[in-house]
């Protein structure tokens, strides 16, 4: 019995899969390295003494998933791999359809042919839009996302509903807020591929030397300090969360269908300039940074309410801002002494 993680080797798949593997789930990870590269593998095998199986091909390639399920008895599936720069999912719509629905009814395809029930999906914050109250709930109505990219999680989402529904399935939605940090042992993090769209890559990036100034992206929103405000989760909590979500899945005893839907965010909003100041606490460093004009599409505000995902998962957020942050120095030191 396996559990199939597709972007099993990116930034919040690494981070599970090894939560998994020290839970005892035997995991098959799908990645086409697009946005990963091959040493994440090692390092999650120094990091857990376990080997899982690595197929590296995209999801598209539907006769090649079909063949990892006729080689695994797959009972789950964690659905990570996707495009998700939303500036460039304006720009390639297409492309991000393709890659983010088609991959998702490859899947979908197998896991009703086997018969198989079990599917967690990444989802997005994104959905709820601008929410109108403060902290957000599940039961708040989502809006039309304003990037392509929120559109294929909402897509996605409804997807996997009517999938649910129609044959009898269980699936967990997971909507994101920030995912931050770095795993303990610095050998797994988000890779600086390419120049960063989020702001902790960037301010990292600032620090170390390799940007010169971090653009803080507005100063004149209605909020304290006039930066925008998010919620900032510690992508290891985050990874915690997709092991306990799976296992409600599973343990559930009814045949009936089950669509769990779970904010997953720590509660607390905290604004871009908080943000740089933490980390240059956490880290002792400077960040030098430069107001500027606000981001096309960025919302004021979004933070979670987290009652629901706590209760029912037995499960928090609980790794403070700055312990995060401090991650994030040690996996740029460590991504240092790899180029030297
Ligand atoms: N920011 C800066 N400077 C930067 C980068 C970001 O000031 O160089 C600011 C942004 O304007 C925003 C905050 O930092 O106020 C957080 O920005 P991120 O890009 O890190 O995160 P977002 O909240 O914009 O993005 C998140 C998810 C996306 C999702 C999006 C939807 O990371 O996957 O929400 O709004 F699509």
């Amino acid at each position: 019995m396996a559990i199939l993680v597709t972007g099993g080797l990116g930034y919040i798949g690494s981070h599970t899969v090894v939560e998994l593997l020290n839970n005892n789930f035997d995991v098959v990870i799908v990645d086409d390295l697009s946005n990963s590269e091959r040493f994440i593998l090692k390092n999650i095998e120094e990091i857990t003494g376990k080997k899982p199986a690595f197929y590296p091909f995209d999801l598209k390639r539907k006769e090649l998933l079909t063949q990892v399920f006729d080689a695994h008895e797959i009972t789950g599936c964690i659905n990570f791999a996707a495009s998700k720069a939303v500036g460039e999912s304006q720009l390639k719509p297409v492309d991000y359809y393709e890659n983010n629905l088609f991959s998702l009814i490859n899947i979908l395809q197998e896991f009703k042919e086997r018969q198989i029930s079990n599917f967690i999906f990444s989802s997005s914050c994104t959905v709820y839009g601008q929410a109108d109250q403060m902290p957000i709930d599940e039961n708040t109505p989502l809006k039309m996302p304003e990037s392509v990219y929120g559109k294929t999680k909402q897509m996605g989402e409804e997807i996997l509903t009517d999938f649910a529904k129609a044959y009898h399935r269980k699936i967990s939605l997971l909507r994101y807020f920030n995912p931050i940090g770095a795993h303990p042992s610095a050998k797994l993090g988000e890779l600086p591929i390419g120049i960063p769209n989020n702001l902790v890559p960037y301010v990292m990036q600032t620090a170390a030397g390799v940007r010169e100034k971090l653009s803080v992206w507005g100063d004149d929103y209605p909020t304290e300090d006039g930066t925008a405000v998010r919620d900032y989760i510690y992508v290891v909590d985050l990874a915690k969360a997709h092991v306990a979500a799976l296992q409600k899945l599973i343990n559930d005893p009814s045949e009936e269908t089950l669509v769990d839907i779970y904010n997953l965010g720590t509660g607390k909003g905290s604004s871009v300039l908080e943000v740089v100041k933490a980390f240059e606490i956490a880290n002792n460093v400077e960040v030098p940074y430069q107001i500027c004009k606000r981001r096309e599409g960025d919302i004021t505000i979004a933070y979670a309410h987290v009652d629901k995902a706590e209760k029912e998962l037995s499960w928090k957020a609980g790794t403070p801002l700055e312990e995060a942050l401090r991650t994030v120095w040690e996996w740029q030191k460590y991504l240092e002494s790899r180029n030297t």
